[in-house]
């Protein structure tokens, strides 16, 4: 994994993952904002819908929109939000889920916005 800090703002992060296996994305508020109230949004290849978190409503608890391919593979770290934590985690990964994941926090709180790319392999 390389992580490199671009600005105050961005870090990218390129990762490469297994097949079938799960994979946390990172992103967080850097002053640790409690999200709880707050809105975040994941999407791959900045349009693929793969989280959306409005304040306590998800993709996981009725909100519609999701992208088919993410469907019941997306969840989220509850008791992590009040901390700043908007992290999401992939299940099963497929070659598929091959793309640039890109997470935002709203309203623009001090954040690390997250680009990062995830490559799939089998091995
Ligand atoms: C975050 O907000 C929720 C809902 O208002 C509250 O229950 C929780 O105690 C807050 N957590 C922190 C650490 O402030
Ligand atoms: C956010 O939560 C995830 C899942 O518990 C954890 O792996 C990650 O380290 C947390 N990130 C931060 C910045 O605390």
């Amino acid at each position: 994994i390389l992580t490199c800090v671009i600005n105050n703002f961005f870090f990218f992060l390129s990762s490469v993952y297994l097949v079938k296996i799960d994979v946390i994305l990172p992103c967080s508020s850097k002053k640790k904002d409690n999200l709880t109230h707050e809105v975040f949004d994941w999407k791959k290849n900045y349009d693929k819908e793969v989280f959306l978190y409005v304040k306590g409503k998800h993709y996981n608890n009725g909100k519609t929109g999701q992208d088919e391919d993410f469907k019941n593979r997306v969840d989220f770290f509850e008791d992590q939000l009040q901390f700043g934590n908007a992290s999401i985690r992939i299940k099963k990964t497929k070659l598929t889920d091959s793309g640039i994941y890109s997470c935002r926090l709203f309203p623009n709180l001090d954040q690390e916005q997250t680009r990062i790319t995830v490559n799939v392999h089998i091995y």
